[in-house]
């Protein structure tokens, strides 16, 4: 069972690194815990995000260079759930191999983990969502893959302006605005909501 204290809904109390998969089709960590999958483009702050979720410094790696994390990187959670780390997709400035490498790797890796119970799908507050952003929200939502929205970098913009942007990528993606969660790994806002997410995906999964 996820432990409550106070008001985190997650509380951390043992976290391993299991590994990564470099390929389609290649080495994963076994595992039949309930899986969740962190997903967006390049530098959106994926791996800022999974460190501020789980309140360690350095578990995944924050890079200032774009395209980084090229692996999917597997941590399991209080032997209770994985977190998937995937690789950014979309910046320009990776060969066209790497570019086309995402989708493949994505598919591959949502075809041979059954027990993945969610994807959060993270898009930049400040910047529209790319053709990218929209595919993969088309192919979570073909797959009836539940799908928790998060924008990230709220703290680079004033409450008002957060609120804007929050309507305006809603709007473009024909998403409801209260199932999108404002982020900040700076700040730490939506820290909550997220993990409370993450838990009830996670545990809807186990029962
Ligand atoms: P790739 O692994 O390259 O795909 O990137 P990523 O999505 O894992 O992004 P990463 O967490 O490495 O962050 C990219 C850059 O954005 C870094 O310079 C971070 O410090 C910065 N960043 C990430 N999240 C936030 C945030 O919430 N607020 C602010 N101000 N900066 C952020
Ligand atoms: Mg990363």
């Amino acid at each position: 069972m996820t432990e409550r204290s106070g008001d985190n809904p997650l509380v951390i109390r043992k976290l391993e690194f299991l590994g990564g998969m470099a390929a389609a089709g290649g080495w994963r960590p076994e595992s039949t815990l309930p899986e969740i999958a962190f997903a967006g483009r390049s530098n959106v702050g994926k791996s800022s995000l999974l460190n501020r979720l789980v309140g360690r410094k350095k578990l995944a790696r924050v890079s200032k260079t774009p395209g980084r994390t090229r692996e999917i990187n597997f941590f399991r959670v209080n032997d209770q759930f994985v977190l998937a780390d995937l690789p950014g997709y979309g910046y320009a400035k990776v060969s066209k191999t790497q570019k086309a490498e995402w989708r493949p790797l994505l598919e591959g890796y949502i075809a041979r983990t059954p027990q993945l119970a969610g994807v959060v799908q993270l898009l930049d507050m400040r910047r529209e969502p790319s053709e990218d952003d929209a595919a993969l929200l088309d192919l979570l939502a073909e797959q009836g893959m539940p799908t928790i929205v998060v924008l990230t970098k709220a703290d680079k913009l004033s409450r008002k302006a957060a609120a804007e942007r929050a309507d305006s990528i809603a709007r473009s993606l024909l998403l409801d605005p209260t199932q999108t969660i404002p982020f900040s790994s700076v700040t730490g806002e939506g820290r909550d909501d997220l993990a409370a997410a993450i838990v009830s995906a996670v545990t809807g999964v186990a029962t």
